[in-house]
């Protein structure tokens, strides 16, 4: 009697072992909704298996479209909205002075100047200098003539708008530094180069509250 259960759970477990490998039942049948069956998950210098992407809108629908471009309008996490147009340089330059610094408006707290600090340092004291003077050590072994003295009366005059137009897209031998530093750092930073410079002088008949206004 206990020999004949045994031979019968025996059956058993081989009937289920066989059928649970059955290889027709793997295949997941036709994708009817490829977004939920794939992952959009997508390595940036992996090549991409073009049955299941495309570049090309007319196809998105039969296939993942996908073209390495964020959504319009998109902005960067704690980056600022673009101020002008990215195209024409000479143009906008004459233009940039009219751009507003937004630290004129929202005060930058102790922790965003010394951090904006750091950046000058990083960045560009290696030509203008830690103090804005244009005698960084690259400036003074005469590697990069023409270096401008951020402290000079025409840079204490200059809008902040055209100091972040030159530092996004270089200005002369001075190159972009839009890639090094953010929108956000670059106002920072002309905050910074603010207070390396001498307080500018009354002109005469001016009163000192409508010049602090400026
Ligand atoms: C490789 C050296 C070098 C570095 C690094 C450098 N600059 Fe300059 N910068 C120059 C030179 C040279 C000029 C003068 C360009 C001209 O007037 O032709 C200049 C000019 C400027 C001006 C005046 C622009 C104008 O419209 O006349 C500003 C503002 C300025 N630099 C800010 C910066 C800031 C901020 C950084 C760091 C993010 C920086 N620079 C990094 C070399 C440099």
């Amino acid at each position: 009697m206990k020999r004949i259960t045994y031979i019968i759970a025996l059956f058993f477990i081989v009937i289920i072992a066989a059928s649970s490998c059955d290889g027709v039942r793997r295949e997941p049948g036709s994708v009817y909704m490829p977004d939920m069956s794939y992952s959009r998950a997508y390595e940036s210098y992996a090549a991409r298996d073009t049955d299941v992407f495309t570049n090309n809108f007319t196809n998105k629908g039969e296939k993942i479209f996908y073209n390495n471009v964020p959504p319009a309008g998109t902005v960067k996490r704690g980056e600022l909205y673009p101020t002008e147009q990215l195209t024409d340089t000479l143009g906008t330059y004459a233009t940039s002075y009219t751009l507003k610094n937004p630290y004129d408006t929202i005060a930058m707290t102790k922790f965003e100047m010394s951090e904006a600090g750091r950046l000058f340092n990083v960045n560009c004291a290696i030509c203008h200098g830690a103090k804005g003077g244009g005698n960084g050590p690259i400036a003074t072994a005469g590697h990069v003539g023409g270096v401008a003295n951020l402290t000079a009366d025409a840079y204490v005059k200059m809008t902040d708008g055209t100091m972040f137009h030159s530092i996004a897209y270089g200005k002369g031998v001075m190159g972009s530094y839009a890639s090094q530093v953010t929108r956000a750092q670059r106002w920072m930073i002309i905050k910074y180069i603010r207070t390396l410079q001498p307080k500018p002088t009354l002109e005469k008949g001016a009163d000192s509250t409508s010049m602090a206004k400026k």
